[in-house]
């Protein structure tokens, strides 16, 4: 069968861990998914970064992002650039030109996944985004698939390997914030902005989709109580430890009776807990369902290889709806269209 062709937009820490797996355990993924799944073109504003991702291989490598949704030997688009505005522009042209789309840009998501969904639904094209929560934890399948029985009750994580990492390393080994901070943006762990990380935001990112897929209900990033860690000092971290307890940054989404609820904030937890224990950029979710009772996915929160493995996740499961009757596509659709009963509070 005729291989997969996949544009990459985006040649930095997602991108790089993205083309290595794919590359390195191309066997099995092509065993997995039916066919073979080929990088054809990577586009980066900075052509070079594209070039050395792509190493020996036949790729086109070009500056100009639209070059590849507009390409129509490409099948799938991954967009890896982050961002609001050009990559909101980027991942649209894509689904008009009927490609299927996979991103790991959470924040686009939580504030345009709705218009997204819709544009994909009425084109009857695929949006996965396995990589943009928890890194390389697949909450989005779990969440889709696994716990898709459940009417879900809660769901309550750390969802910010920079923020879990910062805590982590002020605790152990009595650094400062910056001090740390420096260190999560040069091992990749940071986004482009850290203020998202540190603020709660990427974690509120994070919450809204999660919430979105667990409640049915649409993406509303602006209805998350977002609080983050710049507060917290050193001392505040060492009492909690003589009181018996850890700091973590925790998003947390229930059912309540007047909605839905979803917030983010630092949290005082007993250091008994397995989540009290989750250290550096490792991330952890509890989802309660009423089936199943409480359920733990723990993982690396971020890096490359690790968010790699879930775009890789992703690309697998396209490729197989692609080469199925698109009557039995399982959609990625996050929330029901026209669903709203469910709204946050
Ligand atoms: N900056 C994010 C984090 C990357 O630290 O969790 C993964 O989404």
């Amino acid at each position: 069968m005729k291989p997969i062709h996949v544009g990459l937009l985006g040649a930095g820490t997602v991108g790089s861990g993205t083309f290595a797996v794919l590359k390195r355990n191309q066997e099995e993924i092509t065993r997995r998914a039916g066919r073979s799944i080929v990088v054809r073109m990577i586009a980066d504003r900075e052509e070079e970064k594209a070039r050395q991702i792509a190493g020996d291989d036949e790729v086109i490598v070009t500056r100009d992002a639209n070059e590849v949704v507009m390409n129509p030997d490409i099948d799938i688009v991954v967009e890896l650039i982050g961002g609001y505005t050009a990559a909101r522009d980027l991942i649209l042209k894509a689904i008009e030109n009927g490609k299927h789309v996979i991103t790991a840009n959470k924040a686009l998501l939580a504030s345009h996944g709705t218009e997204i969904f819709a544009a994909a639904q009425k084109k009857g094209v695929m949006v996965a985004f396995e990589a943009a929560v928890a890194g390389g934890i697949p909450i989005i399948k779990a969440l889709r698939e696994g716990l898709t029985a459940n009417r879900i009750e809660w769901i309550a994580g750390i969802i910010n390997g920079t923020s879990n990492f910062i805590l982590s390393e002020m605790r152990d080994k009595g650094l400062t914030f910056e001090t740390v901070l420096k260190q999560a943006q040069k091992l990749g762990y940071a986004e482009a902005d850290p203020t998202f990380d540190i603020e709660g935001i990427d974690a509120a990112h994070k919450l809204t989709i999660m919430a979105s897929i667990a409640f049915g209900i649409p993406m509303q990033f602006d209805k998350v109580y977002t609080e983050g860690i710049t507060k917290l000092t050193r001392e505040d971290i060492r009492y909690a430890e003589e009181l018996g307890y850890r700091i973590k940054l925790l998003g947390i989404t229930k059912r309540t009776s007047g909605g839905i609820e979803l917030r983010v904030h630092p949290t005082l937890i007993p250091a008994r807990r397995l989540i009290a224990n989750v250290e550096g950029v490792m991330n952890a979710i509890v989802v309660r369902g009423d089936a199943v009772g409480s359920t733990l996915y723990y993982g690396p929160g971020a890096g490359a290889e690790p968010t790699g493995s879930s775009v890789v996740a992703d690309l697998v499961d396209v490729t197989r709806m692609h080469t199925a009757d698109p009557k039995h596509r399982v959609p990625h659709l996050a929330f029901q269209p026209g669903r709203l009963s469910d709204t946050p509070i």
